[in-house]
């Protein structure tokens, strides 16, 4: 595949969405300070929670929105885009390398219903998605950290699939595939013990690669190529309370 040109931040701009100036991981949840002096109540700052995205601003209508975790160079989001036009897509990429080279794809092609962000995606979904405002997220082939001391780095925990959960609208979907058998069992696990997702496997298989090359992600790819398997599943988001789970990875 050619490299794309890197087209300049400004040529890039119109497809980026940026998390809001000062917010960072220890001020997204809203911190609180206190003083311990005594006498009267010490002032307590609380910082104002963070806006949430406003989908039909961001895209200029009011199609379903989609997101994608972890996007990496940007293929799944290129082909959705191309052939979905009825829908709007954002992808989170924490490496702003690939954000900027998946952007760059997307704004070659002009594309107006896809939108990157250079952030953690399990804080865009905590603090900045609304409840039930989108109606997909996908999460392929998650960086497994393999080593035990790294695994606290992987995105997909308790807490993120409950976030997840509480953005999709119920009816909604989440679509994971992985390589790592193992990674792949946990995230299984955290799903099928949440009510409020309900396994779809008549549904895995239709969401294999469609693409004219055959792949659905940079990552699917690879794996192929080398002859890895492939596990994928799909859950429908119930109209459940939400529930963080035990974490079986402890
Ligand atoms: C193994 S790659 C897979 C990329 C792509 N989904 C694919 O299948 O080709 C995982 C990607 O997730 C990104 N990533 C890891 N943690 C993330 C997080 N917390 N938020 C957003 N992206 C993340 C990594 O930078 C990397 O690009």
């Amino acid at each position: 595949m050619r490299k794309p040109r890197r087209l300049s931040n400004e040529q890039l701009a119109p497809w980026v969405w940026a998390l809001p100036a000062g917010r960072d991981r220890r001020t997204e949840a809203g911190a609180e300070t206190q003083t311990d002096s005594a006498g009267p109540a010490p002032p307590v700052a609380v910082s104002a929670p963070p806006a949430r995205i406003d989908w039909a601003a961001l895209f200029g209508n009011a199609n379903p929105v989609e997101i994608e975790v972890g996007t990496g160079k940007g293929l799944f989001l290129l082909h959705a885009a191309t052939t979905r036009p009825g829908a709007n897509f954002l992808g989170i990429e924490i490496v702003r390398k690939y954000q900027l080279y998946a952007t760059t794809r997307y704004a070659i092609r002009n594309l107006p219903n896809v939108k990157t962000a250079c952030a953690d995606a399990a804080v865009v979904l905590r603090d900045y998605v609304a409840p039930g405002s989108v109606a997909a997220v996908h999460v392929y082939f998650p960086d497994p950290w393999w080593k035990k001391r790294h695994r606290k780095r992987r995105v997909f925990t308790p807490e993120f699939a409950a976030d997840a959960a509480r953005a999709i609208a119920f009816g909604g979907r989440l679509y994971i595939a992985s390589d790592v058998e193992e990674y792949f069992l946990l995230m299984s696990a955290i799903l099928r013990a949440m009510p409020c997702f309900a396994e779809r496997p008549e549904e895995a298989e239709r969401a294999a690669p469609q693409t004219e090359t055959g792949y659905a992600t940079n990552f699917e790819r690879k794996a192929r190529e080398s002859g890895t398997a492939v596990w994928r599943a799909v859950y429908e988001r119930t109209a459940e309370a939400v529930t963080v789970v035990p974490d079986p990875a402890e």
